[in-house]
């Protein structure tokens, strides 16, 4: 069953976007505006379930007049504004983005970046081999999930949906300045010790694949990790009454991973570690 949220009706407003006249409710993003119109802007910190951050700026589009370039995740769509998403500046900006993104971090399991990449004719090898920004081995602390922090991209999605966007634990914050800033527990300890409680909700919204699930992590590293032979089957959740809904990502009958419907009215996308990992009690068949 699809759910409509009820809403009060929008006043509609126009402006042009890339030459054409456009229509949007009011309060739409110009990001709103394009994807309704078929337009493919990248975005990399923009989430359907969080506040925009304007972190990774890969979105910017130019709007005449004004003098610096505008992150279409956030910026609204105002009346009479004229707004070019392809213009030369913009997808210079987009082009040193991904360079600097790619050359400092691993982008090897963001969705998309080596398409774009390709597209904007980003070149992050022209910063040479050490641009490295963490260069560490990925943190296994734990049985459920695991932190590889050269894919990082310093987004704060995560930070947001565990703190008080979403989850309200404050588990993980962003610890260090410049270079060295990356994304940890309180003092760094690890996450059996922290206060987390293994929600995943932060992996949900990751872009990255920075944080995945074990199971994920490890059939990557085993060469065996095969979305084109998954399948994703939305079910609701058996353990407690709430009745969160889990969609349950499945290769060779195995649950490797638990998503949830970000468009669910209630949980959107976020739910607890009964519902998020507590799949394997699902496939014990011993
Ligand atoms: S699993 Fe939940 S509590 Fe733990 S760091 Fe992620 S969002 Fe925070
Ligand atoms: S771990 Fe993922 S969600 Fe968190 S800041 Fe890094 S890229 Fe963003
Ligand atoms: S997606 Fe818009 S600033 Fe990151």
């Amino acid at each position: 069953m699809t759910v409509v949220p009820l809403q009060l009706p929008r006043r509609l407003l126009e402006f042009t976007l890339d030459g054409e006249p456009t229509r949007v409710p009011e309060g739409s993003t110009i990001l709103d505006a394009c994807r309704a119109a078929g337009k493919d802007i990248p975005t990399l910190c923009e989430g359907d379930t969080l506040t925009p951050k304007n972190a990774c700026r890969v979105c910017v589009v130019e709007v005449e007049g004004a003098r610096t370039l505008a992150p279409a995740c956030s910026r609204r769509a105002e009346a009479g504004m004229k707004v070019s998403t392809d213009s030369e500046r913009a997808r210079t900006s987009r082009k040193v983005v991904l360079e600097l993104l790619a050359s400092s971090t691993d982008l090897s399991t963001t969705p998309r970046a080596a398409e774009w990449i390709k597209e904007y004719e980003a070149k992050p090898d022209r910063f040479g081999p050490d641009a490295a920004r963490v260069n560490e081995t990925p943190k296994i602390d734990n049985d459920l999930y695991v932190r590889d922090l050269d894919k990082c991209i310093l987004c704060y999605k995560c930070v947001d949906a565990c703190g008080d966007q979403w989850q309200n634990t404050f588990a993980i914050s962003v610890a260090g300045r410049g270079f060295d800033a990356r994304i940890s527990t309180e003092h760094a300890v690890a996450l059996p010790e922290s206060a987390c409680v293994y929600c995943g909700n932060c992996i949900e919204v990751c872009p990255t694949g920075a944080l995945s699930f074990k199971s994920e992590f490890d059939m990557r590293e085993a060469g065996t990790w095969d979305e084109s032979a998954q399948t994703e089957t939305t079910t609701i959740c058996a353990y407690c009454g709430v009745g969160c809904n889990l969609t349950l990502h499945v290769q060779e009958n195995e649950i490797v991973k638990v998503t949830s419907p970000h468009d669910n009215p209630v949980t959107h996308g976020n739910l607890c570690i009964k519902g998020r990992f507590g799949y394997q009690h699902a496939q014990q068949r011993g």
